[in-house]
């Protein structure tokens, strides 16, 4: 375990994120989004799979050329040919890694690969010995660790780490695991793992119940120091931990100490570029990049955020790469909102004269569900009439 508190954060968009129906990526598309994650500052880039397809191949090969600061990841199989094929792929990366690794959980060495847990030990450390060949940097995975015997997951890492991995990634595959029970996994390996304490234990949440956020964290305060996910938690079925999620979270909790090398303030426009890339929508209450997640809509709200922005919001909207707040004007909408609104349109109404044109928006809010601009200089120009 490394003992500082800088987290890494390893970016699976471009492998785990593309593996969604209609998410594919081109080679240049790869490479641009590739571009875009190292200036957002992630560390690790898992760009594919290159066995998977001669398409996958180029991709992973071509963003390796291009990729100067963040380390380049392949992801292999404990196959042989998988490990070769992910070393080609990157062997021009100025900080290649290769992540192999073979499924541990009962329902996968009995049901889905038909074999036993001793060979799973033998396989643990042929695919890292392995990749050994070819880089130094080889990241372990125990697919469906989530749902493995705390018992038999030790002795599956400890395999990886006396062949040499340099990080275990401990899946979440099937994003069963409730925080506590994922976050006492990664303890327990910490206290049963010979020499755990020189690689760096890594998280892979998956967010079938919705906690792969909470997860993450939690294994974060157990001791993992890497974090694997993707913009806008994009992924297989529900989705992977959230980056911006994860980084926003340790960000705003500074006492827990944590760090990352995210520039936070250019997660927006990558949540878009993603969402666009990969036609993916965003959903508008998504937290830090949804549509909504810097809109007051309800009266009180409004009020408070008039008032003081702190009264209903933790996260500065610039920190964020997000203007700035907006103030949507709705049936539940109250006077304040109206008359802040109104200001920012050069619009400055007496007592009397705002009661009126509340009275008016209201009608028109009943209408429509979004007052705009438009309809406030119709409700002025209306009130003036009547004067
Ligand atoms: O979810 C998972 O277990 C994976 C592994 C291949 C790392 O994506
Ligand atoms: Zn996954």
């Amino acid at each position: 375990m490394a003992t500082e508190n800088r987290i890494y954060i390893f970016d699976t968009t471009l492998r785990d994120g593309e593996q969604v129906p209609g998410c594919g990526l081109t080679k240049k598309e790869k490479v641009r989004l590739a571009q875009a994650l190292e200036d957002l500052g992630v560390d690790i880039i898992e760009a594919g799979f290159p066995i998977s397809s001669p398409g996958d191949f180029e991709a992973v090969k071509s963003v390796a050329e291009v990729i100067r600061n963040s380390s380049v990841c392949a992801l292999s199989r404990a196959v042989e040919q998988d490990i070769v094929t992910a070393a080609r792929a990157i062997e021009n990366a100025v900080r290649p890694r290769i992540h192999t690794g073979i499924g541990t959980s009962d329902q996968h060495v009995f049901t889905k690969l038909r074999t036993t847990r001793d060979r799973i030990l033998e396989k643990a450390h042929f695919c890292v010995s392995t990749a050994k060949k070819y880089v130094d940097d080889v990241e372990f995975y125990a697919e469906d660790a989530g749902r493995t015997e705390n018992s038999f997951l030790a002795q599956v890492i400890q395999e990886a780490v006396n062949a040499g991995a340099t990080v275990v990634n401990i899946p979440d595959t099937t994003g069963y695991c409730l925080p506590s029970e994922y976050g006492q996994k990664i303890k327990y390996l910490i206290d049963h793992v010979k020499g755990i304490e020189n690689v760096i234990i890594s998280t892979h949440c998956h967010n079938d119940l919705g906690l792969s956020t909470a997860n993450s964290v939690e294994a974060i305060q157990q001791g993992a120091r890497q974090v694997e996910c993707t913009i806008n938690g994009i992924g297989e079925r529900a989705g992977n931990t959230s980056l911006e999620e994860v980084v926003m979270i340790l960000k705003k909790h500074n006492w827990l100490n944590y760090t990352t090398g995210i520039h936070t303030e250019k997660l927006y426009s990558m949540s878009r570029l993603i969402s666009e890339t990969m036609n993916m929508p965003v959903q508008p209450n998504k937290a830090i990049v949804g549509a909504n997640a810097f809109a007051h809509s309800s009266g009180i709200h409004q009020d408070g955020v008039i008032k003081n922005r702190d009264n209903y919001e933790i996260i500065d909207p610039a920190e964020v790469g997000v203007n700035k707040s907006s103030i949507i004007l709705t049936a539940r909408s109250g006077r304040a909102a109206l008359n802040f609104r109104l200001g920012q349109l050069g619009i400055q109404l007496a007592r009397p004269e705002l009661e009126s044109a509340y009275e008016e928006f209201l009608a028109v809010a009943d209408q429509v569900s979004v007052v705009e601009d438009e309809h406030l200089q119709e409700i002025v120009a209306k009130l003036q009439d009547v004067a």
